[in-house]
């Protein structure tokens, strides 16, 4: 599906798409539609109880008087209420409604709206990346699709007064959602074809952006004394690999900042075997791995003016002869020793190994780490916010602005000496789960902590953000690429030229 952006000329058919404010009140193309159509779209909205409503549709279909196959009226609220998300949020509504219609091509009519935040341009910009996000698919494994379940949907025309203007405010969001497709292309993919090497093949392709793509194998890692991430992939046969990623967009010579993800491309949970049921699930375990190359894709592309790191932690986690077993001790890079007494924790083990070689080797500005580490997260805040667990107040501040601002929710948690001694191993410097049985999100950070010095650094617990069930207006079933854009923003608004 191609989405673009083009000169106010109003189509005389096919499937249109018209704003509508709170009460009933028309934009200018919805309005003059309803003259054209002798007061169609009025009748339509009274009949149905329409009223503009943010959030609100009504498909009014084959309007008299017209040649359009259907009106799509979406429902904006109040003017002074509208901001980018509503805007893409009716794009995304828009396709999702038409995308297997059977309608091949959608004008999305781009009105002024007096009082309304966002500019025109920026309207029209959030308007096309709403349609972009929302009309992705994953089909690669689709091959018995009828006809009429296929999606239809073949263009979305966006049109504004003022296209050219528009169209560059589009750029850097282009080159977002860039990112959260590849993001979502990688959590979507299944483990026998997603394995450690393949996934940092997938990295390498990163190459052809501009990004400096260096790949760490098990000799390699043995040799830094990565023996935390080792010990969790030496039950598969798949090799397990680092990868490091770097953008230098600012030239390569000041202090980079560095974003770390947990690249678990298939968590059985290992000799501490998950239960049959949902395991299907921890294909998307490697989804704090896909959002960091989801988001060096994305500053690559919109040539952001920052030197950015980002390192992908890649092992699978199997039982076998050669697994990891309960009560094994491992000692990491930093010269820690781990008492691992469940081989089902074992993010927080790559992350040790990861975070500690990113911050001795690039002494980065801050780091940011992103995992689906824990059940419990979900269990705390469900699919609605991820959370967050800093040792730097500012860095967890400006991780929620962005998020919020992005659609991306983000809730900060506590840390503490009393969670920490959980920890504590009778044998070992550290063991890798908790003594109680609450709390245990905040013990897989402080697990982290302990292989995090001096520098800012916050931890995203995005199992619960990761995958969705449940299809939004800009963010379809599956993979939803969680956190580029909160991330991609947070270097935009404080780490670029700075
Ligand atoms: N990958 C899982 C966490 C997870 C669960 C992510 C469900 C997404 C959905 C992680 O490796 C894990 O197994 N964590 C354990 C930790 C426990 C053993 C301390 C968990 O959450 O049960
Ligand atoms: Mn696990
Ligand atoms: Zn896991």
């Amino acid at each position: 599906m191609k989405v673009t952006i083009n000169e106010f000329r109003l189509p005389r058919a096919g499937a249109l798409v018209v704003g509508v404010l709170e009460k009933g009140e028309m934009l200018a193309t919805a309005k003059a539609v309803d003259k054209k159509s002798g007061g169609t779209l009025s009748r339509a909205m009274a009949a149905s109880r329409f009223e503009g409503k943010k959030g609100q549709w009504l498909d009014v279909l084959a309007p008299a008087g017209t040649k359009y196959d259907r009106v799509l009226l979406a429902g904006l609220g109040k003017a002074d209420k509208i901001d980018a998300l509503t805007l893409e949020a009716v794009g995304g509504g828009a396709v999702g409604r038409l995308q297997s219609s059977g309608a091949q091509t959608l004008t999305v009519a781009s009105d002024a709206i007096a009082g309304a935040k966002p500019g025109r341009d920026e309207m029209a910009a959030r308007l096309v990346f709403g349609a972009t996000l929302g009309g992705y698919r994953f089909d690669k494994y689709r091959t018995r699709q009828k006809p009429e379940q296929k999606p239809s949907l073949k263009s979305v025309s966006v049109i504004v007064k003022g296209a050219t203007a528009a169209r560059r405010a589009y750029r850097p969001l282009a080159a977002a959602g860039e990112g959260v497709f590849l993001t979502r292309d990688l959590v979507s993919e299944p483990a026998n074809v997603l394995f450690p090497d393949d996934l940092a093949k997938r990295c390498r392709a990163l190459v052809a952006d501009g990004v400096k793509v260096q790949v760490l194998g098990e000799p390699q890692m043995q040799r830094l004394g990565m023996g935390a991430l080792l010990g969790v992939g030496q039950g598969s046969v798949r090799d397990s690999r680092l990868v490091v990623m770097r953008w230098q967009g600012a030239g390569g010579r000041a202090k980079p900042v560095a974003f770390v993800g947990k690249g678990v491309c298939f968590d059985t949970g290992g000799i501490s075997i998950k239960p049959a049921g949902g395991m299907e699930d921890m294909k998307w375990d490697m989804g704090g791995a896909g959002v960091v190359i989801g988001l060096m894709k994305a500053l690559a592309r919109r040539k952001a003016k920052v030197d950015a790191i980002g390192v992908v932690a890649l092992v699978e986690n199997m039982p076998s002869a050669m697994a990891q077993r309960p009560g094994d001790v491992v000692t990491s890079m930093s010269g820690q020793t781990i008492e691992v007494i469940n081989t089902d924790a074992e993010g927080r083990l790559v992350l040790a190994d990861a975070l500690w070689y990113t911050q001795q080797r690039f002494k980065p500005r801050f780091m940011v780490d992103l995992a689906t580490l824990t059940g419990a997260m979900i269990v705390a805040l469900g699919h609605e916010y991820a959370g967050v667990f800093a040792n730097d107040d500012e860095l967890a501040e400006r991780l929620s602005a962005a998020g919020k601002a992005e659609g991306e929710g983000i809730w900060r948690l506590p840390m503490g000496e009393a969670y920490d001694k959980q920890i504590r191993s009778d044998i070992a410097d550290v063991k890798n789960v908790g003594a109680g049985r609450g709390a245990g999100s905040i013990v897989g950070a402080q697990f982290l902590q302990r292989f995090v010095n001096d520098v800012p650094w916050a931890h995203l617990d995005i199992a619960g953000v990761t995958w969705s069930r449940e299809a939004k207006p800009t963010v379809p079933k599956g993979g939803t690429g969680w956190g580029v854009r909160t991330l991609d923003r947070l270097v935009a608004q404080h780490y670029e030229g700075k």
